[in-house]
């Protein structure tokens, strides 16, 4: 008999940077539904991979000193051990720049052109230089500035390739209508924000950066982002390619995991693409929330990122996946503390899991050599404690399928509980004093250690490590009918005889208030190693540097620039010379906080004209455009005097 199928997807992430947890929360979440499914009966296709093409990643290359290739390979190298530590059972990883790749999707854009639904137009947009980024009207701030930094941006028009967007907007209404986008809330969102107004056609292609995949048939042009993007999804699967066996076999995908920034181009613009393509849509984008820190959203320039990294080297790998999984309910944003990861290894994992298998398989070695004895000496509490692994069985099971993971695991905590109840109710050090309760002490033991096994089994998919040691701790390792899906419809399937053993404890509890401290230093640690190396210009002489003339100088008045909001027109007095010079400072400083400063001015420069203005110099500021910018005084030196 021939296995149904399921195609599970994560975003093929940004390889520009260090993946923090936020994208760990997304790999594992689908690793979990991958592994279930698989356990379930399904043949399972779960793809991750790296979004390699555009400027940033151009930028990011030239930053290290290295070409394109060499540097995404290193980020690659490092994507791929984070998996493999974590165990995530991924059966393929995509690289947009591979080959496979880059040749479909040179095909998907000549099917397109040819049949009218990619037209050559002229794109306008406004371009913020320092950000090097694309604003629409709508996404920029008053008075037309960059939504990122504040700035001033520019009008730039550029020949550029467009996908007909607006073609499909009447079917992807319909789409909206039949479910496929979960949760609901963000359904919504998509038709009030981006529907209602009416889509407009997408500009697809750039002139304006090189690193991507070419046009083919127009070679200065691009594919931009989301075209070469999306299709990732099917370019694995071999479309395009001569073997499309496995695209046959897996798509349509039967849920993407996405977070909710990218929804839109998944429930959008992905759809569209297909239906141009006369592809079948996937059955379900499922857009989950964010993780904050503070919150505030993770970010590398406000240095709030937590990494996995040093979490699985300290805590375990299961210890981060719990905690990812469990603490946030995945459709909503969450906020990460560490006080909230602490306390939840603590409470769940150390003392209600933890303590119920140590105290179990101590009891088992401890009153009867480690050896379980089936029997049907039932106690009165027996009957409700099956009852709660039948409920907790089947709410599982729900969970599971709504992509429910804090559900899921709530619901196989809520039989770990019960159980840890039951050894309080039945009391076994209590038994073990009279050899007459033999047979009932056994038939708790055997119960305690049933309901571990069925715990452990329904939490394999999303805790694996755990489980592992589990089996093996309850003497099962390697008997896997005692541990697949069919096992955990029946209570009472170990065998008599079964010998138990002790292993390490599974979740050491952890002291609250040090281990926040430690969480501290240890991501302190990682701001200072987040730091750029320092990029060093090309060495000069001394006679070079003579050639720059600076001059301490006193400022005696200044002003906003009339025409630009981030500029500031100085007077600035050097000995018996005045001078203006116009400076882009008025993020950080207010002109009447200028006026007595004695700055360091730049003299010989060549004056020039900044929006209309005469600049006759430069005054020297230390900072990137970050926020802090700070001015350098040469406090009590005489305006005039030289810099040396
Ligand atoms: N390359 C695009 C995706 C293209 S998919 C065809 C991209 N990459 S990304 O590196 O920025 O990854 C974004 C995804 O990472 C989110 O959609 C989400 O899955 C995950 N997350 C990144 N930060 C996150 C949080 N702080 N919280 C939750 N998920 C987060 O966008």
């Amino acid at each position: 008999m021939t296995k149904p199928t399921f195609y599970v997807t994560t975003p093929i992430y940004y390889p520009s940077g260090k993946l923090h947890i936020g994208h760990t929360y997304t790999t594992v979440a689908a690793d979990a539904i991958a592994r279930f499914k698989r356990f379930s009966g399904y043949d399972v296709k779960f793809l991750t991979g790296t979004d390699e093409h555009g400027e940033k990643i151009q930028k990011k290359a030239k930053e290290a000193g290295m070409s394109e290739i060499d540097f995404l390979d290193a980020q690659i190298a490092d994507i791929k051990a984070l998996w493999e530590k974590l165990e995530i059972t991924n059966d393929d990883f995509i690289r947009t720049t591979e080959d496979r790749h880059e040749k479909a999707i040179q095909k998907i854009f000549t099917k397109l052109y040819e049949q009218g639904d990619i037209y050559k137009g002229e794109y306008e947009g406004h371009y913020c230089v320092p950000c090097e980024s694309f604003w629409t009207d709508t996404q920029l701030l008053e008075g037309g500035k960059c939504p990122d930094c504040g700035r001033e941006t520019e009008l730039v028009k550029e020949e550029s390739y467009f996908f007909k967007l607006s073609k499909y907007e009447d079917r992807i209404r319909d789409l909206f209508e039949s479910g496929f986008v979960y949760p609901e809330s963000r359904k919504n969102e998509m038709i009030k924000n981006f529907l209602d107004p009416g889509l407009e056609d997408l500009s697809v292609t750039r002139t304006s950066f090189d690193w991507g995949i070419k046009v083919p048939f127009d070679e200065k042009h691009v594919i931009y982002v989301w075209i070469d993007a999306l299709c990732n999804y099917i370019t694995a699967l071999g479309y395009g390619s001569n073997n499309i066996d496995e695209y046959r076999k897996y798509w349509p995908a039967d849920v993407h995991f996405v977070a909710k920034e990218i929804v839109r181009f998944h429930t959008i613009i992905w759809p569209a693409i297909l239906m141009a393509l006369d592809l079948p849509l996937p059955k379900k984008v499922f857009g989950h929330g964010w993780i904050l820190f503070a919150d505030d959203k993770m970010s590398k320039s406000k240095g709030n990122i937590v990494y996995p990294g040093p979490m699985i080297e300290r805590y375990g790998v299961d210890a981060l996946k719990y905690f990812l999984l469990r603490e946030f309910s995945f459709g909503q944003d969450g906020s990460y503390t560490h006080r909230n990861f602490v306390n939840r290894i603590n409470s769940d994992l150390a003392n209600d899991l933890g303590n119920l298998v140590s105290r179990t398989v101590s009891m088992v070695e401890k009153y009867n050599d480690g050896i379980l004895v089936k029997n049907d000496t039932k106690t009165e509490f027996d009957e409700s404690l099956i009852e709660t692994y039948k409920q907790s069985r089947a709410d599982f099971e729900k969970s599971m399928n709504e992509f429910m993971f804090h559900e899921a695991l709530e619901n196989i905590w809520k039989l770990v509980r019960r159980t840890n109840k039951y050894i309080d109710e039945t009391a076994p050090w209590v038994l073990a004093k009279d050899e007459a309760n033999k047979d009932i002490l056994n038939n708790v033991l055997y119960n305690l250690c049933e309901s571990i096994r069925l715990s452990a089994t329904m939490f394999s998919s999303l805790l694996p490590e755990t489980a592992r040691k589990i089996f093996d701790q309850l003497g099962i390792a390697g008997q896997e009918d005692l541990y697949n899906w069919e096992s955990v419809d029946t209570f009472g399937l170990l065998p008599d005889g079964t010998k138990v053993h002790k292993g390490e404890s599974l979740f050491p509890r952890l002291d609250v208030e040090e281990e926040i401290k430690t969480l501290e230093e240890m991501f302190e640690e990682k701001k200072i190693e987040d730091a750029k190396p320092l990029e060093h210009k090309e060495e000069i002489t001394i006679d070079d540097f003579d050639k720059v003339e600076m001059r301490v100088g006193k400022i005696i008045k200044c002003e906003k620039h009339p025409k630009a909001d981030r500029l500031l027109v100085s007077q600035v007095k050097l000995g018996s010379e005045e001078r203006q010079i116009v400076s882009g400072i008025a993020k950080w400083y207010k002109p009447e906080e200028m006026v007595g400063k004695s700055v360091i001015v730049v003299c010989n420069l060549k004056p020039v004209k900044l929006r209309g203005i005469l600049s006759q110099g430069m005054i020297l500021a230390a900072g990137d455009d970050g926020d802090d910018l700070v001015i350098p005084e040469a406090i009590g030196a005489k305006d005039g005097a030289e810099v040396r």
